[in-house]
């Protein structure tokens, strides 16, 4: 039976630094595995390569047993992996509903002239769009902000709302680069809920986190990379409770 994800032997050098060395790891479907490890260690690099953006030096990444390696990030997201940006890259000047509206399947894909010659059907085809988004904002709590501009939502707000962009691709696996860095205790706990919520629904999650109260709490498993290498991987019991991880990690700050 194949690995649900496998990333195998991936090298990723950019002039002379060497971010991925030999990389491999496998998760499981149904879980939320989150990817930790010092800064610098390679991390947001690995999200690139799953995911399309970079096109690793070598090495392989399969999903359910097919090779994704060389698909385009918009092919990749068919297969049924989206990711967030650690920097979000939402439209602040779109409001929050418009910002899920495009990232629905085919939202660039409509045929111009449909419009046109078949107005009605157009306006039906927009309205069902719309009402779909509205879905995605109501789950993860963000249904009364759907008329505000994204610059006017706090900082909490944007991550669920990439959360809810997330959600509209309609893919299984989903990749969240530090979704709760730079939250207060109320938004990041609302942040976790969801996260638990998306497994327990049926979702597939891999986290970058540093918060080691974060990864207590919704990990199933941990990776822990270092120096752009799988150095360890196991419960977060037992990742929190290594030592020498926590050397690296800290530099024996705890
Ligand atoms: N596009 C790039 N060009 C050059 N160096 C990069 C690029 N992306 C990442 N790096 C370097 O690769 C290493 C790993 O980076 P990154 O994956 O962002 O780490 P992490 O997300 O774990 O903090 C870092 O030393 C970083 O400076
Ligand atoms: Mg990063």
């Amino acid at each position: 039976m194949s690995a649900y994800l496998e990333v195998a032997g991936v090298n990723q050098n950019f002039g002379g630094l060497q971010a991925l060395n030999d990389c491999g790891f496998t998760i499981q479907e149904g879980h939320v595995t989150c990817l930790v490890g010092p800064n610098g260690a390679g991390k947001t690099t690995i999200f690139n390569v799953i995911t399309g953006f970079l096109r690793p030096d070598t090495g392989s990444v399969s999903f359910r047993g097919r090779r994704l390696d060389g698909l385009s990030p918009q092919a990749i997201v068919r297969e049924g992996i989206a990711r967030s940006f650690q920097n979000l890259r939402l439209f602040a000047d779109l409001t929050a509903l418009d910002n899920v509206m495009v990232a629905l399947p085919g939202a660039f894909g409509e045929d111009p002239l449909g419009a046109l010659f078949r107005p009605l059907h157009t306006a039906r085809v927009e309205q069902r769009r719309r009402a779909e988004a509205m879905e995605r904002l109501a789950h993860v709590g963000l249904a009364e902000r759907a008329k505000d501009r994204v610059r006017n939502l706090s900082y909490g707000e944007q991550k669920l709302l990439t959360v809810a962009r997330l959600l509209a691709t309609g893919a299984e696996l989903l990749l969240l680069d530090e979704p709760a860095s730079g939250l207060a205790a109320g938004a990041l706990d609302q942040v976790m809920a969801l996260l638990r919520r998306l497994r327990d629904e049926g979702k597939t999650l891999l986290v970058v986190e540093h918060n080691t109260r974060v990864v207590q709490q919704i990990a199933d498993q941990v990776l822990f990379l270092h120096q752009g290498h799988l150095m360890a991987e196991g419960t977060p019991q037992q990742i929190i409770a290594d030592p020498a991880l926590a050397e690296i990690y800290f530099g024996g700050a705890l």
